[in-house]
């Protein structure tokens, strides 16, 4: 990754991946949203990638739900060039509350932290985001994003000089197209003011109660790749943009591609794999089928003249020879049979046998 600002040596990192990942469910029922495998590692691997690439060493993550597959999974983060260490909370304590406790593991002489949500894919230039923060010597710095449709989030407008204006609720007519982007530098003294111990919002509590009291906010303001994983459209969408080049990773285990396909994954002559999908280890793909802009997980296999779109096919999953899938979640072992139809956001819990023709369905989301 190529930098236009400063130096994050002797900045460390705090990295939030406690969150229940509920829009995400059921995939996020055994894994929680970090470690999904995204364009065929866990998407944390990605952002740990490009925090790396930035120059910084230090990371703490902040573990909630299910913390224990993060320490298993991420060790001393050495295999990532890190000095990384997990760190759960006693319970949940939001966003703000989570700043706090993990932030609590790193060194005094941290004077900068960079905090980071772990659902978050972005071709943010981390050093530049640093620079603005210290020419600005900002109490806390913000990346805010330029969005096509702001109505779908609360935006933050900033004055020429970049400095924080407001923090505003969703609204139909927003006065700018700025949004939070889920990526913050704190001097460290604002961290260690977050009151301890209970949940904290960052966003609702945090950041407008600094406002209020007359801190220095800055925002950096750009418009590079970002996209929140938070919901199944979003999550097969940010893995077809890694396995294409279209997001920044240096984390993608194979070259950028029209797909990737990981050990032991099989696609029938006849067979078509597009638009970015991935195809997990010993996927097995039938005659005549399409799988266009999805994530097909481990061990899955689909059958003959089957068409699956911006779909995600758990692990283990069987898809029946004729079968449809469009926009859907079919969660971990599910079975379905032939000649079934499953569109627009239809989620099927993990175990799951549906028969032969057993479905023509549509969801909501
Ligand atoms: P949803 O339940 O689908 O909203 O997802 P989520 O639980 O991940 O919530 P959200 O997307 O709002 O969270 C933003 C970031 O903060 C994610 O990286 C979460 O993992 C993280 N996060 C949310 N709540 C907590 C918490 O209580 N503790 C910690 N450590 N992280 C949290």
């Amino acid at each position: 990754m190529t930098s236009t600002g400063g130096t994050a040596e002797g900045t460390a990192a705090v990295v939030l991946v406690g969150g229940q990942g509920s829009r995400l469910r059921p995939l996020t029922s055994s894994t929680p949203k970090p470690m999904l495998p995204t364009a065929g590692v866990p998407f944390i691997g990605h952002l740990l990638s490009r925090i790396a690439a930035a120059g910084i060493r230090r990371v703490v993550l902040g573990t909630s739900y299910r913390a224990e597959v993060f320490a298993d999974y991420l060790g001393d983060g050495s295999a990532f060039g890190l000095d990384l260490e997990c760190v759960p909370e006693p319970e949940p304590l939001g966003t703000g509350g989570g700043i706090r406790h993990a932030a609590a593991a790193l060194d005094p002489a941290f004077e900068e932290v960079m905090v980071f949500n772990g659902d978050i894919l972005s071709g943010v230039d981390l050093g530049a985001v640093l620079a603005e923060h210290r020419a600005a010597d900002a109490d806390a710095t913000l990346h805010l994003v330029r969005v096509p449709d702001p109505t779908a989030f609360g935006c933050v407008p900033t004055d020429a000089s970049g400095r924080v204006e407001a923090f505003l609720e969703k609204t139909l007519n927003p006065p700018t197209d700025q949004v939070n982007a889920g990526c913050y530098v704190f001097r460290r003294a604002v961290i260690d003011a977050i009151p301890e111990g209970r949940p904290v919002s960052v966003e609702r509590e945090t950041f407008p109660g600094l406002l209020r009291e007359g801190r220095r906010l800055q925002g950096h303001v750009e418009s590079s790749y970002w996209l929140d994983l938070g919901t199944p459209a979003a999550f097969v969408r940010g893995c077809a943009d890694l396995v294409q080049g279209i997001a920044p990773t240096s984390a993608l285990p194979g070259p950028i591609g029209t797909s990737l396909l990981l050990d032991g994954a099989k696609t029938a002559a006849t067979a078509s794999v597009s638009d970015g999908t991935t195809l997990g280890r010993d996927v097995v793909v039938g005659d005549g089928s399409r799988v266009i802009g999805s994530v097909v997980m481990d061990g899955a296999r689909i059958g003959d003249n089957v068409v699956v779109t911006r779909s995600v096919i758990g692990p283990r999953a069987v898809i029946g020879d004729e079968t449809v899938v469009s926009d859907a979640v079919v969660g971990d072992d599910v079975t379905i049979g032939a000649n079934c139809e499953l569109r627009e956001g239809v989620r099927l819990w993990p175990g799951l046998s549906i028969p032969d023709g057993g479905l023509r369905f549509s969801g909501s989301g």
